[in-house]
């Protein structure tokens, strides 16, 4: 869909040197009333046309024709109208003037991944829910900042430092980049530098060559190369072993990558956006991360603010997380009293948004008729339990045993004797809760096995 005639048939002409089927079109109106006498897999159309523009028809076929894919082209300079094709369901863009490689690897792409979408149409909610990619909630002023950081760089490939406490949505906003980027439809790897044992760090990131040791039975890709074509995410940075950064600065500068045991190098190309919560300046001065690393990582930096510092979000929040909850357990409850969610706003957060998503599941899965309850606050936030915000262990010390008992006595109290609930105030399993029961005779002898 293209107003202007000779670009058109130079699109059309490109299209079919390559086999595909064309139909062209000058209207929205022509192109939908085509689209209904014979429909197409994929659209491309311009951003800027007479009358109804291209939103205006990605918009229709969205609605009425949603198995076709959608390629809108936008003119340079123009990257917020990208972006916002995007969001409302375009499948790429392209920005004009294009070359005919860029044109033919767009169309490839945006009808391959069309595909492996409809093959994946069969998921279930809750697994769409956890796949969903800008997922990011806030209209605070310092969460505006950052959606318009990330919108500028998603249409680059630059690197791009993430910092920002933990909990509060480095991942998520990784996440966001990676899927307003031309990379979307390329993989999204995460590789989190604190989860893996120091002596595997290097086969992760780098790949192993069968036999490379013992144990290696078979070939494994490392996260780099798996990432070709894509993003990849180097979580919790800050954690990786000094040993690994100069092989890992290496394999950044020169886009190649060695499996340990193996003499080839291998050719990457992955966009690198990485995340921390220290601050790596800080952990450079103290020898304990690299400067040339750091300064090859920190090319561009966005810095996610704390929940406390947007107290203003935490209501949207909340009503985000209970619809969450509702939708993946399948239950219904009221909204939050006010005197409850003002508990929620005052709150320090020193876990930040993961914290609040945690005591937001937990209310309402403990909830009763539908009825959320102060009650059912875990320790610092419901100030019942000796968890409390402002508990400290007195200078003579405590009898630990005495003081667990108490806790446990507490908490059947809290709620009524149901001792599965008992167990979720103080945030134990089950059996370790009845464990303790037992262990300080706590547990009535004729219900020993619920
Ligand atoms: N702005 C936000 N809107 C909605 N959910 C968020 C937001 N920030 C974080 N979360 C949620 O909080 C949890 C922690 O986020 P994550 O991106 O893993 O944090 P980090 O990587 O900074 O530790 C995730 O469940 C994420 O979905
Ligand atoms: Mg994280």
């Amino acid at each position: 869909m293209e107003d202007e005639i000779d670009q058109r048939k130079l699109l059309a002409g490109i299209l079919r040197g390559e086999g595909y089927a064309v139909a062209e079109t000058g209207s929205v109106d022509a192109a939908l009333a085509d689209l209904a006498a014979a429909p197409v897999d994929l659209v491309m159309s311009d951003w800027k046309l007479p009358g109804r523009d291209g939103m205006e028809l990605l918009t229709e076929v969205k609605a009425r024709f949603p198995e076709t894919a959608f390629l809108m082209a936008t003119a340079y300079g123009t990257i917020a109208h990208a972006v916002a094709a995007v969001r409302a369901g375009a499948d790429d863009y392209l920005t004009k003037p294009f070359e005919r490689a860029a044109l033919l690897l767009a169309v490839e792409r945006t009808l391959r991944s069309r595909r492996l979408v409809d093959e994946n149409r069969r998921l279930s909610e809750e697994v769409r829910d956890r796949d969903r990619l800008v997922d990011l909630v806030g209209k605070s002023p310092s969460m505006e900042r950052l959606y318009r950081q990330v919108e500028k760089l998603a249409g680059t490939d630059a690197t791009v430092l993430l910092a920002g406490e933990s909990g509060t949505g480095k991942e998520l906003a990784a996440r966001a980049l990676h899927a307003l980027s031309r990379r979307r439809t390329g993989p999204f790897v995460a590789v989190n530098a604190a989860a893996i044992p120091e002596t595997l760090v290097e086969s992760e990131f780098f790949g192993a060559e069968k036999g490379a040791y013992t144990g290696a039975d078979r070939m494994r890709k490392g996260k780099l190369e798996q990432a070709q074509g894509g993003t990849l995410f180097l979580d919790e940075l800050g954690e990786l072993p000094l040993s690994m950064q100069p092989k890992l600065l290496r394999a950044l500068q020169e886009g190649v990558v060695t499996r340990i045991g193996g003499s080839s190098e291998i050719a990457t190309d992955a966009r690198i956006l990485a995340a921390t919560n220290r601050d790596l300046a800080q952990e450079v001065a103290a020898g304990r991360f690299r400067e040339d690393l750091y300064y090859r990582l920190n090319v561009v930096s966005v810095t996610l603010p704390p929940l406390r510092e947007r107290r203003e979000d935490i209501p949207l929040l909340v009503r985000h997380f209970v619809a969450r909850t509702e939708r993946r357990y399948g239950i219904r409850v009221e909204p939050f009293p006010s005197a409850l969610l003002a508990r929620m706003v005052d709150h320090g957060w020193p876990g930040n948004v993961r914290e609040l998503a945690n005591v937001v599941e937990r209310l309402v899965l403990l909830s009763e008729g539908g009825r959320v309850s102060e009650g059912d606050l875990p320790g610092p936030l419901g100030g019942k339990a000796p968890a409390d915000a402002g508990w400290r262990l007195p200078p003579g010390g405590v009898s630990w045993e005495e003081h667990e008992k108490d806790a446990l006595r507490q908490a059947l109290d809290i709620s009524g004797g149901n001792r599965a609930r008992a167990a979720r105030l103080l945030d134990l399993p089950y059996k370790a809760f009845l464990y303790r029961l037992e262990k300080f005779g706590l547990a009535p002898s004729d219900e020993q096995q619920t």
